[in-house]
């Protein structure tokens, strides 16, 4: 499938980043994209001209298309499950009808969403109150798509709180219940379940548990838990009264679902205009996904510089470098759109993939990174393409020096990748510091930087709802697109399903109701090293 990128690749030889600039005074240009506010500036990557003739080239014979198309329309393009793939219609707020299997469910999105203003209204109001008073706390509870989703986006809109505090309890370890709660008043503090399944044990330990201690604390479970599921009967089975029930349907993937009920709690913290903005940002960059030519399409382009460098080039992992502390959960959220997604083996036919689909993607904001792991991506021998993300401005005007140092930072750590440092610029650095002969030699190449090292920049004014919302549906879009290209389902899950079953046949064991005869060595070895350190 990338033959031709391949033979292009290997006939790249030494080529260095910077010599494409020196020979094209208009490449920041020609390789950068831009959409709605942001700019995406792929430029100092290997790709050139005909390489991304050649990666275009892949989104006709992918038939993105129609396959995009599919998507937006709620063709079952979720085939190993049978399920069409329609976050898209949560942030839907004035297009036309979507059908899936005929049926327009844009009234149901609508409806929803509007209980939702709803909810968030009178919460916030004190409207709708705990046994206690108004509510000064929300704790949602949920994990994986009912948690990162809302966890990052509460974080990184902080600075359009004016509701209640959001706290976030995700781990079925009691230390992260425990910490979350301590402090909090069980009267006053309203307890959101977010499951789509409203089976997952880590959810709903924590949220048993939660409702103990609201009880234990004067707190009142059927005024002060609402939940956020497909599932309202097992919603209702918990006792939560269906008023406080936010409904979703099977259509919307855990993973792409903070755009409905899921973001209930954003849009307490932040209100509902701010989430309509939110949801605004992200309609924004489906239009632009659905109607830029391929190559001034942002998704698409960040989607084959992607594959790019891990399909053609090998790398085999991505950083996400937000210069943006409030972006800090940004990376995990990627970790689950891109890992959880793209993470397959397996061809939609059911063949085995030749190669890798998806990278693995990790990273920390910027500049905390600098001082952690940035050694090994500038001089370590594996090549990290990375990700920067960019405010032109922040939220804070009165600390607008620090915002100048932010920008410079991450500039230079894109522009430090690309140029590197050569051994004869060493070896002055060096001898300017008094060592001469072998010991020169040595010291210079220790300062040596490579160099030549890819790196893509997203720029934009300022990480308000609606630019948030265009970023994550960027990336939504970006991993479909890969998808796509690789031929693999992106829309399922299968590989988390293996633990959580071997979990299950093990809690007997761990509890001592069951030997762990038939398990294998170390994990019995495992299981009697805890059973023995398990008291006191
Ligand atoms: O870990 C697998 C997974 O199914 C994720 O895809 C999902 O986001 C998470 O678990 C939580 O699932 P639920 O919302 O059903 O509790």
């Amino acid at each position: 499938m990338f033959h031709d990128l391949n033979a292009l690749h290997a006939g790249l030889g030494g080529r260095r980043i910077v010599d494409l600039f020196a020979g094209d005074p208009d490449r920041a240009a020609g390789f950068s994209v831009r959409a709605g506010e942001m700019l995406l500036d792929y430029s100092k990557t290997q790709v050139d001209a005909e390489v991304r003739t050649a990666l275009v080239a892949l989104c006709d014979r992918a038939g993105l298309a129609a396959r995009r198309d599919a998507m937006f329309s709620g063709a079952p393009i979720n085939e190993t499950e049978g399920r069409a793939v329609l976050h898209t219609a949560l942030r839907n707020l004035d297009g036309g009808p979507v059908r899936v299997d005929g049926a327009d469910v844009m009234p149901e999105v609508r409806a929803t969403l509007d209980r939702m203003r709803e909810f968030a209204g009178a919460v916030r109001s004190g409207r709708i109150a705990g046994a206690g008073g108004g509510f000064t706390d929300v704790v949602n509870i949920g994990i994986g798509g009912s948690d990162l989703g809302p966890a990052m986006a509460v974080l990184a809109l902080a600075p359009y709180h004016d509701g209640p505090r959001c706290h976030f309890v995700s781990n079925v370890d009691g230390a992260h219940v425990a910490d979350t709660l301590r402090g909090l008043d069980p009267a006053r503090t309203l307890v959101i379940v977010a499951s789509k399944t409203f089976t997952t044990i880590e959810t709903m330990t924590n949220a048993r548990t939660a409702r103990d201690w609201m009880v234990a604390g004067g707190g009142d479970p059927a005024r002060q838990f609402a939940a956020v599921s497909t599932a309202e009967d097992r919603t209702a089975e918990f006792g939560i009264p269906s008023g406080h029930v936010f409904g979703f349907a099977d259509w919307v993937g855990g993973r792409y679902s903070m755009w409905g009920p899921i973001g209930l709690s954003l849009m307490l913290a932040v209100g509902p205009e701010d989430f309509d903005a939110f949801l605004r940002g992200g309609q924004e960059m489906d239009l632009h996904f659905k109607t830029a030519p391929w190559a001034q399409n942002m998704p698409v382009m960040l989607a084959l510089v992607g594959i790019w460098h891990h399909q053609v080039c090998g790398y085999p992992s991505r950083a996400v470098l937000p210069y943006d502390q409030r972006l800090a959960r940004l990376p995990a959220y990627f970790q689950q759109l891109e890992m959880e997604s793209n993470g397959k083996s397996v061809a939609m036919d059911g063949t085995l993939l030749a190669q890798a689909a998806g990278p693995i993607v990790w990273g920390e904001p910027g500049t905390n990174g600098q001082h952690a792991f940035y050694q090994l991506i500038h001089q370590g021998k594996q090549v990290v393409p990375c990700e920067f993300m960019l405010a032109a401005r922040g939220h804070e005007p009165e600390l607008a020096h620090h915002h100048r140092l932010l920008v410079a930072n991450c500039l230079a750590q894109s522009e430090a990748l690309m140029r590197g440092r050569p051994l004869e610029a060493a070896r002055r650095i060096v001898s300017d510091k008094g060592f001469e002969g072998a010991e020169l030699e040595r010291q210079a190449r220790h300062r040596v930087f490579e160099g030549n090292r890819p790196s893509t920049t997203l720029v934009y004014p300022k990480l308000t709802p609606g630019v948030l919302g265009a970023i994550i549906a960027l990336y939504e879009h970006r991993v479909f697109v890969e998808g796509v290209i690789m031929g693999i389902n992106s829309f399922d899950q299968w590989g988390v399903e293996l633990g959580k079953e071997l979990a299950t046949s093990l809690g007997p064991i761990v509890d001592g109701s069951e030997g762990a005869e038939g398990k294998d060595g170390s994990t019995a070895a495992l299981v009697d090293f805890v059973h023995r350190n398990a008291g006191g």
